[in-house]
């Protein structure tokens, strides 16, 4: 079935086969979450965003990121920087490194990253903003592009400004989250300053592809984005946390959810990724733990099953866990089954993961691993 985001469109010199795109998501949008992503439909997928300072120093464990699957398509990859000319240099390397696309971050709102001066600092900083994109532009051949807030705090939003900068600059993509530095996610995504982005994209000759992204957990959002916005594409984040389905719910323009036969099948697909890419290892356990708790919502008594899952040290044991809930779920059981269908129901503090020095649930307990190599 072809819908709008269904059809092809060209980023740069690459034709993307369709365009609901996956996120750059820091701690979790890694080698087996994009496998996953992928089979699924989404038409790009990123790595998480790197440091350009830790690039600069060679930093193994940002390199050690930079790794890709032989089975990806085309991959995007995203940095982030405290000035222009150290982004430019990442971008550079991030070339040479084989990535199809690269991507500046320019609205992370982490503490830690804005005290840098990366993320959406640089928000506060329109001249930067022209001065990063022109070096970086400069640095590559590649398809650039840029993912940014409507603005550091409501009373300074300079989205259309921004939009304007950037497309002068010459990227080829942009993507708007349709939310200020200072809104947290209990703010709802404003589509309208997303719209004051497309207008004033709208009024300059580029071709870049002009995305949307912020509070799509189903494809209704995702046609009222396209629709309010005139975005060409979308971006998921929080929306494909656990349910890698959404994208084939978007591509085909309706409801879809697993039945748990299938997601059983993925699930188990996604640890057999995890461990060929981290091992079977406490630490491959440990990062895992985040995916599990968001894939096994849904399912009825599958909160018990969460507590345990939330302290496996190894994968067998989660395989072992599962295995043994499999045996009291129909097979034909449609997740959600019991009309409790809003992935995002109320509050959660793990959507929270980006605002906070961590990088996904888990990192503690891993720290204290790495720093004690027990592993
Ligand atoms: C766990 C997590 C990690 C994130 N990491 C990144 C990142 O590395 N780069 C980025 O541009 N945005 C990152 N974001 C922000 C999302 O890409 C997105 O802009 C934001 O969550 C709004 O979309 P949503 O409402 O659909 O989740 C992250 C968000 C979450 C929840």
């Amino acid at each position: 079935m072809s819908n709008f985001f269904n059809q092809p469109i060209q980023l740069g010199s690459l034709k993307l086969k369709n365009r609901v795109f996956l996120a750059p998501l820091a701690g979790v949008s890694d080698i087996p979450f994009r496998r996953i992503a992928q089979e699924m439909g989404a038409g790009l997928t990123y790595v998480e965003m790197l440091s350009a300072t830790a690039i600069s120093y060679k930093n193994k464990k940002t390199f050690d990121m930079m790794a890709r699957h032989s089975s990806e398509g085309i991959l995007g990859v995203q940095v982030t920087g405290p000035d222009a000319i150290q982004v430019a240099h990442a971008v550079s390397v991030l070339d040479k490194q084989g990535f199809d696309t690269i991507d500046i971050n320019m609205g992370c709102p982490v503490r830690k990253v804005v005290n840098a001066g990366c993320g959406s600092a640089i928000l506060k900083e329109p001249e930067r903003i022209s001065q990063t994109v022109k070096l970086a532009r400069e640095a590559t051949t590649k398809p650039l592009s840029a993912k940014f807030r409507l603005g550091y705090t409501r009373e300074l939003i300079n989205v259309e400004d921004t939009t304007n900068r950037v497309l002068t600059e010459l990227v080829d993509m942009f993507t708007i989250h349709g939310r200020t530095r200072s809104e947290s996610y209990s703010t709802p995504c404003d589509l309208n300053g997303i719209q004051l982005s497309m207008q004033a994209a709208a009024k300059n000759p580029s071709k870049a592809i002009k995305v949307g992204n912020g509070d799509i957990f189903d494809f209704q959002f995702a046609e009222k984005m396209q629709k309010e916005t005139g975005c060409d594409a979308v971006m998921i984040s929080r929306g494909a946390l656990g349910n890698p389905w959404i994208f084939k719910e978007i591509l085909e323009g309706k409801r879809y959810q697993p039945t748990f036969a299938e997601w059983y099948d993925v699930l188990l697909r996604h640890i057999t990724y995890q461990e060929e890419h981290y091992g079977k290892t406490k630490i491959s356990a440990i990062l895992a733990r985040k995916h599990l708790l968001w894939y096994t919502k849904g399912f009825p008594q599958s909160k018990a099953l969460r507590d345990v899952l939330n302290k496996v040290e190894d994968l067998e044991q989660a395989k072992e866990l599962l295995k043994e809930y499999a045996k009291k779920i129909a097979p034909h059981y449609i997740r959600y089954g019991d009309g409790d269908y809003e992935m995002h129901e109320g509050y959660d503090p793990k959507f929270e993961m980006d605002r906070q020095l961590d990088r996904g649930v888990g990192d503690e307990e891993m720290n204290a691993v790495l720093s004690n190599k027990k592993d």
